[in-house]
């Protein structure tokens, strides 16, 4: 059985050319064993007949707010409790707005509005629209008051630009949705987890550091935590909270990381490298803080042990997951780091534009392992680490079952 089987989904779909989209998507849903009901809005019906729905969900679609027999079948109230989940997809650049705002004019926003239910977006809309900041602003606000995000995608749209803005595949939305019933698959194992930074002393008030800022390893531990493990969280210095319930070490260095990391690895089932930990190091730590003198001064800077090679080495070693940090060449960089570290998996993202990577509150990853590959599209941290954590957990059952048959 799938996650979503028996879950019960509201679909919300509002006005949009990839509202068409939406069919497929309720088609694999109810393959998913999922119980569907459809809201659609007004406008929504301009773009595909509620019928539509109505024979693949197998149930009437919901329009009005207002509507006596509808309201007495099933009314908003009712529809928001009867849910496990709303989906809305596609989330127009007006609905959003109307969420932000609470407004509860139509039968959607009111149910939304009543619901104690997680909620999911699935924005499509022109590139514009999406890069506006006022639809910047809406999403940033719905995603701190627990919204989902799924996506959006990149790539030519309907109007006939390209840009961000389409609406993630049917597929991807699926598994998106999917993830946040992913709960338990690692009860009983024990996950070990690098993050943040590393800070490398020149002498005793400076360092050589870099702007991860720990929200990915954190996000991880919560995940790891939210799906049953045992969690230790091996961290640089970042400024956020562990989560209630890890097994926090502290850390500055790259050798106190090494140190720390490789000690406890033997002891954990996995590990998880999301930490920057720095390539080089001072080679050697002034004892007094260095004074200006010269006009120019130079430091010898030494390659650090690699912490994640190092685990993959070990004789037992854990299921080892790394990450890499590319600007070009993701793909062949990150296959080249699986086979060279001789990892289980890596996870790749892309650093240097504008969205995701260090410091961000979302992320892309490319996931790879020795023969397949997944992608998890744009999404905020947290579900980026539960989709990741998925994986790892669906892959680290693969490789036990097939080392201990039977
Ligand atoms: N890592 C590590 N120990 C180090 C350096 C990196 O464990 N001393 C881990 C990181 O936690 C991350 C992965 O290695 O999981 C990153 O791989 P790496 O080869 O170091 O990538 P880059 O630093 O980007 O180096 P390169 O110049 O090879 O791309």
């Amino acid at each position: 059985m799938g996650l979503l089987a028996e879950k019960r989904v509201l679909l919300g779909i509002t006005g949009g050319i990839a509202a068409y989209k939406a069919a497929e998507l309720t088609r694999l849903l109810r393959a998913s064993e999922a119980q569907v009901r459809v809201v659609m809005t007004r406008a929504a019906t301009a773009f595909v007949a509620p019928l539509t729905f109505q024979a693949l969900s197998g149930h009437p679609v919901h329009l009005d707010l207002l509507d006596a027999t509808e309201e007495s079948a099933m009314g908003h109230i009712a529809l928001a409790r009867w849910a496990d989940l709303i989906l809305i997809a596609p989330a127009s650049a007006d609905f959003m707005a109307k969420l932000r705002a609470g407004l509860a004019d139509d039968l959607l926003s009111a149910l939304c509005l009543a619901a104690e239910t997680p909620i999911a977006l699935a924005p499509a809309m022109n590139r514009a629209m999406w890069a506006n900041p006022a639809t910047c602003d809406n999403v940033r606000c719905l995603k701190s008051r627990g919204f989902r995000v799924f996506g959006p995608a990149e790539g030519e749209q309907a109007c006939g630009e390209s840009g961000v803005g389409r609406l993630l595949e049917p597929s991807d939305i699926l598994r998106s949705a999917e993830t946040l019933f992913a709960l338990g698959g690692l009860t009983g194992h024990s996950v070990l987890i690098s993050a943040g930074p590393t800070r490398e002393a020149i002498d005793p008030v400076r360092y050589i550091g870099n702007r991860s800022s720990g929200k990915m390893g954190y996000a991880l531990a919560r995940s790891a935590l939210a799906a049953g493990a045992r969690v230790t969280l091996v961290s640089g210095p970042v400024s956020l909270q562990a989560p209630q319930g890890v097994k926090l070490v502290r850390v500055e260095s790259a050798a106190q990381m090494y140190e720390a990391v490789v000690g406890l690895a033997s002891s954990h089932d996995i590990y998880i490298g999301a930490a920057a930990v720095a390539d080089y190091s001072p080679a050697k730590r002034a004892e007094r803080k260095i004074k200006k003198r010269d006009e120019a001064i130079s430091i010898e800077l030494t390659r650090t042990r690699d912490i994640l090679a190092a685990v993959a080495q070990l004789s037992n070693p854990p299921f080892t997951v790394g990450f890499a940090a590319e600007t070009d060449h993701l793909e062949d960089y990150a296959k080249a780091k699986l086979a060279d570290k001789k990892l289980d998996m890596v996870a790749a993202n892309r650093v240097g534009k504008p969205e995701g990577g260090f410091d961000s509150e979302d992320n892309a990853l490319h996931v790879f392992w020795r023969d397949g590959e997944g992608y998890l599209p744009m999404a905020p941290k947290s579900l980026i680490a539960t989709q990741l954590i998925e994986l790892i957990t669906e892959h680290y059952a693969a490789k036990n079952s097939a080392q201990n048959p039977g």
